[in-house]
């Protein structure tokens, strides 16, 4: 047993026995620099976050001007510039029924702030619902309250005896669709699922939590944007609000400023983080409407306020860095520069790895471009998860010089916004050659 003093997330640490640490000195746009002078594409924008490359120059004069006026205030009864100027900037962008903001510092802390509000929303109306629907390929955070929410039994299955018994949804898995629909022939038959979960428990249902569009850690599953608008308009008609997960899928990810864009709806919550500081900084906001905010205003005695806090809630180094973020998504023309390169990106990974036996299809929403392999093409068969093959493929490629993440048997690329051509050439031929060598 070799005892390391930093214990890593999302990680065996009995694997650094064979893989040494890796470690990063410097990171200039999509490239990350190690101490043995080796680089790497970050072809996963260092899990999610990173829009506009590291040590971006804009971003690095505003953290720093931010850093000489006021780096971090307490955030209850006072207030700073930056969270102003951002909070206008965010209420100009999202949907119109959201009209307020509540300020965290990471993803799982936004949803676990959504759900205390549906929770307490309804409470305070006199009404107890206690219990979320989630999708079983959604992912949405690992504290309890996050993970609880979380299909994907890998995060939740250890602590199963101290999870809320929320309520799981089969959701659509358009690659291996159980109606045997294609895009063209799909009504989204799947969200009859949805519809009998929320039927049957309707009374007992605060919110359901959904990643618009791509249920990301699940495995990139897409699915297509009338799943969103058949759940909004079924939440509505029953009482239920809707949690629209955005942290990995917002800020330009899918193609949009927003992913729920894609179906226009209002739901009743949205989570922002990852994007938000352009990579720099943890920040998450969760945005909601007059009528949840209105449900907790009343004279401090009546203990209807919202008594939620984080240390760095609202950092104004943090929302220095977000108002900059939309400042070059605005300034630089962002969402439209993108197309092209996504485009690219996934005709691309089409070209090198579709006709690839091992290849159960390549899916891409805006710049998120997936693979999946699987062992059987026809059947559609995957892997044994315990040889781990795509994490070999991983280390393989960070020999090469890109760092991929696998998930599972899903590669993925989720680079920078600023990554160029010929990055996107090398990142997607690394990918295919790494592939190739494991599996053959
Ligand atoms: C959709 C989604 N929600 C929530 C989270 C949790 O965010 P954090 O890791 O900042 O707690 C993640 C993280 O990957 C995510 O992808």
């Amino acid at each position: 047993m070799k005892h390391y003093p930093i214990w890593h997330p999302c990680t065996q640490m009995k694997d650094h026995e064979k893989y040494p640490l890796i470690k990063i000195v410097k990171g200039k746009g999509v490239y990350l620099y190690d101490d043995k002078g080796n680089s790497y594409i970050d072809a996963i924008s260092s899990w999610w976050v990173n829009l506009f490359g590291h040590s971006n120059p804009r971003l690095n004069e505003a953290l720093r001007k931010q850093a000489e006026t006021i780096e971090h205030v307490i955030f209850a009864n006072f207030v700073h510039e930056p969270a102003l100027k951002l909070t206008d900037k965010l209420l100009k962008i999202t949907p119109k029924n959201l009209t307020k903001i509540f300020f965290a510092d990471n993803g799982s802390s936004a949803v676990e702030v959504a759900m205390k509000m549906s929770f307490g929303y309804f409470k305070n109306l006199g009404k107890i619902k206690n219990r979320f629907v989630y999708l079983d390929s959604g992912y949405h955070g690992e504290t309890l309250g996050a993970l609880s929410v979380c299909g994907e039994e890998l995060y939740s299955e250890q602590y199963k005896e101290i999870m809320i018994p929320n309520i799981k949804v089969k959701g659509p898995d358009c690659f291996r669709c159980p109606f045997k629909k294609t895009r063209d022939t799909c009504n989204t038959e799947c969200f009859s699922f949805m519809e009998k979960a929320l039927d049957e428990n309707k009374d007992k249902i605060a919110a359901v939590i959904i990643e618009p569009m791509v249920n990301c850690a699940g495995g990139f599953k897409m699915y297509p944007a009338n799943y969103l608008k058949k759940l909004r308009n079924l939440t509505a008609e029953l009482g239920i609000h809707l949690i629209v997960d955005e942290i990995a899928v917002g800020f330009g990810r899918t193609g949009k400023m927003f992913a729920s864009e894609y179906a226009s709806i209002e739901p009743d919550f949205m989570c922002l983080s990852k994007g938000i500081t352009g990579g720099y900084m943890p920040l998450s906001v969760v945005l909601t409407t007059d009528d949840v905010y209105d449900a907790f205003y009343d004279d401090y005695t009546t203990l209807k306020a919202f008594l939620h806090s984080h240390s760095y809630t609202g950092n104004a180094l943090a929302c220095a860095l977000a108002v900059e973020t939309l400042n070059i998504f605005e300034d630089e023309n962002v969402l439209e520069n993108n197309v092209e390169k996504y485009t690219y990106l996934s005709r691309l990974a089409k070209e090198y790895f579709k006709d690839y036996k091992f290849c159960g299809e390549v899916r891409s929403l805006g710049f998120i471009t997936a693979v999946e392999l699987v062992e059987d093409k026809t059947s559609k068969k995957p892997f044994d998860w315990k040889k781990r093959l795509g994490f070999q493929i991983y280390r393989n490629a960070l020999k090469k010089g890109v760092l991929l993440r696998n998930l599972g048997d899903v590669i993925y690329f989720m680079p920078p916004y600023v990554i160029e051509k010929d990055e996107i050439e090398k990142m997607v031929k690394v990918a295919y050659e790494s592939t190739r060598e494991i599996l053959g």
